[in-house]
């Protein structure tokens, strides 16, 4: 072919690819099949391989997908996208299946079925169809809000542009988990290193940057692959069970992974564990473990979830990989809550396909328990993403023992241990007391700060914090809101690794920020025991930070109306409500907050959209119920919009008493709060 020829096809492949996939989204019929589809789009990615310079602005390869700046657009996920709880142990499988039992109010001797299948090691990704057809797809980001990686996704053989088969809803949204096979691994590995370029982990790393890439070209020539295992938004149900929901993706053309069975019990479950570890290294591609899922998708929607994984599925995982190596020495890290945390510094090996130098003591009862000093010779374990573990010395290097510190490595404050506001025994970690006023701490805080779950700011990362705190420019939070109007003077575009787009970029970045929903504000503070289960209970309790913050500024002591409740809100410990209470006590903190507040705008969270009589009220549940577990009780209570506490006052609009209430039943009466029979409560929440 001519660069002539060229030229011209790849105008024509242009043009007739964009009206393919104008009639392949529409619901019109598409005049191609998907192997001339595909064969369209190869066509174009061989001819520009081979003529680089002569790739078009509006190439195929390019327009889907990626936006320009080399960032991805984001897709926000209708459903979350969750993890998974872990077990290690047979008995952690067994309380799995008892604690199900239990929230059911299920006798123990009740068979139940669970599917078992294995856990891939690869990353998730979301596929939308609608009408059949592929329309786009996503990463899982931080679950809530992923890259929109279409393009790429399309690229894959086991992704399916169109549905085959009949039967699925109107609006299909499929996940499952993109992953690479070890033989196409070895293979793209050796492509790297003939080529001269470093090669990969690992697989899951591989098919990670594989799909992230800003070329769907370059997506195409890699090896990815995708089974299917899960369902995010449907407008409809794909089946009663799990196993038949699976069994119908299989039918509309996805991969499924064919180890998949269903159990009836603890035991059979881990049998089926076993079998898979044994034939784990001949299945051709990395698994961590076996997911267990309750079959019947009616009692899954009765189990929910707790803040990020759900309570019907459980991820058993495979042993931990273990490794022998040398200790070079410990040094303490100071994080975000003062916590000193020892880190041995190791000589580097890799364990489980990845380099590690650095593996976790934890804190100073660890040192003494295992007894390390640096020069001895230990055995480390690694567990899919976990920090490293040090598990005990195998030999004694014969150096000195290790001096652990009573004052912060980093401010020189003094480091003590805490009470245990729960336990009220002496904490094991020592923390340093000084503060936001310690660097560390305040670094720390704002890379927490600016991170994904938190203000999520785009190319505002940890190394960029540093730089900022260390040159003086960003010392708290707000100061992140008022650097594009000091950029006169900071001229950030003139720094090394910066230019003109990057630090536009960055205040872009920033500005879309300016507003954030109460729980994410509440979290980025990153106040000791907040994190975004309690972030999120707390906003759905307060609605209004304004009251919120009023709120927790007036505790005085334990007998405040504001303490009370606060402690009252199920699911919110000692240990937080302190935390709590402490951090917006302190001048310094209320300052930083108040500052910061100059820039942003909190926003209310909503008050609970459903009808339900009992949205917005407060209930207490006591005594025995007997239709429910008072778990269950609970979940569903909060799924209406009501808030439960675990103590009555005035503010209780209902208590649910059932037989042996006691001392909450007699406040009640005293407070004239109404009170329901577990069937009167059913009655009034009934649809
Ligand atoms: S089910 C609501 N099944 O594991 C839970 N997940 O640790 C939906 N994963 O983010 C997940 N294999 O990326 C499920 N057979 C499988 C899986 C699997 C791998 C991944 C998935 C998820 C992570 C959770």
């Amino acid at each position: 072919m001519t660069e002539e020829e060229a030229k011209k096809r790849l105008k024509e492949l242009a043009m007739e690819i964009r009206i393919a996939d104008a009639q392949y989204y529409q619901d019109d019929a598409p005049s191609l099949t998907d192997a001339q589809y595909d064969a369209l789009r190869q066509e174009n990615t061989s001819i520009e391989a081979e003529f680089p310079h002569l790739i078009r602005k509006d190439s195929p390869s390019k327009t889907v997908g990626a936006k320009p700046g080399g960032k991805f657009g984001k897709i926000s996920h209708k459903v979350p996208m969750l993890s998974l709880d872990n077990a290690f142990t047979d008995d952690d499988v067994e309380d799995f299946v008892a604690r199900i039992k239990r929230f059911l109010n299920l006798p123990d001797d009740t068979v139940l079925e669970f599917t078992a299948e294995p856990k891939i090691d690869g990353l998730s990704a979301a596929l939308r169809y609608e009408q059949g057809v592929l329309v786009s797809g996503g990463t899982r980001g931080d679950g809530q809000v992923g890259e929109d990686v279409t393009a790429n996704l399309r690229t894959l053989k086991t992704v399916p542009k169109r549905l085959t088969g009949d039967g699925w809803p109107d609006i299909l949204e499929i996940r499952g988990e993109v992953y690479i096979d070890h033989d196409d691994f070895d293979a793209m590995n050796e492509t790297q290193i003939v080529a001269g370029k470093d090669a990969y982990k690992n697989p899951r790393n591989a098919a990670a940057g594989s799909l992230r890439q800003i070329d769907p070209a370059i997506t195409a020539e890699r090896p990815l692959k995708f089974f299917a295992y899960t369902w995010g938004d449907i407008s409809r149900p794909l089946s009663e069970t799990q196993m038949g929901a699976v069994e119908a993706m299989a039918r509309w053309g996805f991969s499924t992974n064919p180890n998949m069975k269903v159990h009836k019990s603890a035991s059979s479950m881990i049998e089926h564990y076993h079998r898979i570890e044994a034939a784990r290294s001949g299945l051709g591609y990395d698994i961590d473990g076996v997911v267990y899922k309750v079959n019947d998708l009616g009692l899954q929607e009765r189990l929910g979830f707790v803040s990020r994984a759900p309570r019907w599925a459980i991820a058993h995982k495979f042993p931990a990989e273990k490794a022998i190596t040398k200790i070079n020495d410990i040094e303490i890290q100071v994080g975000r809550t003062g916590a000193l945390t020892p880190v041995a510094k190791l000589e580097p090996i890799t364990v489980g396909g990845v380099v590690v130098s650095n593996a976790t003591l934890h804190n100073e009862d660890e040192i003494r328990r295992l007894g390390v000093k640096p020069g001895d010779t230990v055995e480390i374990q690694r567990a899919g993403d976990v920090i490293p573990q040090i598990l005990r010395v195998v030999k004694d290097g014969s150096g000195e023992p290790y001096n652990y510190p009573n004052m912060c490595p980093v401010c020189g404050a003094d480091a003590i241990n805490d009470i245990d506001a729960k336990t009220g025994r002496v904490d094991v970690v020592k923390r340093c007391t000084n503060g936001l006023k310690c660097p560390a701490q305040a670094v720390e805080s704002l890379i927490h700060f600016v991170s994904r779950r938190a203000y999520d700011i785009d190319g505002m990362g940890s190394k960029q914090i540093e730089v900022f705190y260390e040159r003086g420019l960003v010392t708290e939070p707000s100061h992140i809101f008022t650097l594009e109007d000091r950029n006169n003077e900071i001229k950030l575009e003139s720094w090394e690794g910066w230019g003109e787009t990057s630090a536009t970029n960055l205040f872009d970045a920033i500005n879309a920020r300016r507003t954030i929903d109460f729980d994410r504000f509440l979290y980025a503070l990153g106040i000791r025991h907040i994190g975004q289960g309690n972030a999120n209970l707390l906003a759905k309790h307060y609605l209004y930070w304004g009251k919120f913050y009023k709120d927790i500024k007036s505790i005085e002591n334990a007998v405040s109306p504001a303490w009370l409740e606060l402690m009252g809100i199920d699911g919110v410990g000692p240990g937080a409500a302190g935390a709590l209470r402490d951090f917006f006590h302190s001048q310094n903190n209320q300052k930083i907050v108040e500052d910061l507040l100059e820039h942003v705008e909190v926003i209310d969270a909503e008050a609970p959209s459903t009808d339900s009589p009992v949205a917005g009220k407060t209930v207490v549940f006591t005594g025995k119920l007997e239709k429910f577990s008072r778990d269950e009780a609970k979940a569903r209570a909060q799924s209406l919009g009501a808030k439960v506490s675990g103590s009555v006052s005035a503010k209780t609009d209902f208590l649910v008493a059932g037989p042996g209430a006691g001392s909450k039943l007699k406040k009640a009466e005293s407070l004239n709060v109404r009170v329901l029979t577990e069937d009167e409560w059913l009655v009034l929440i009934a649809e």
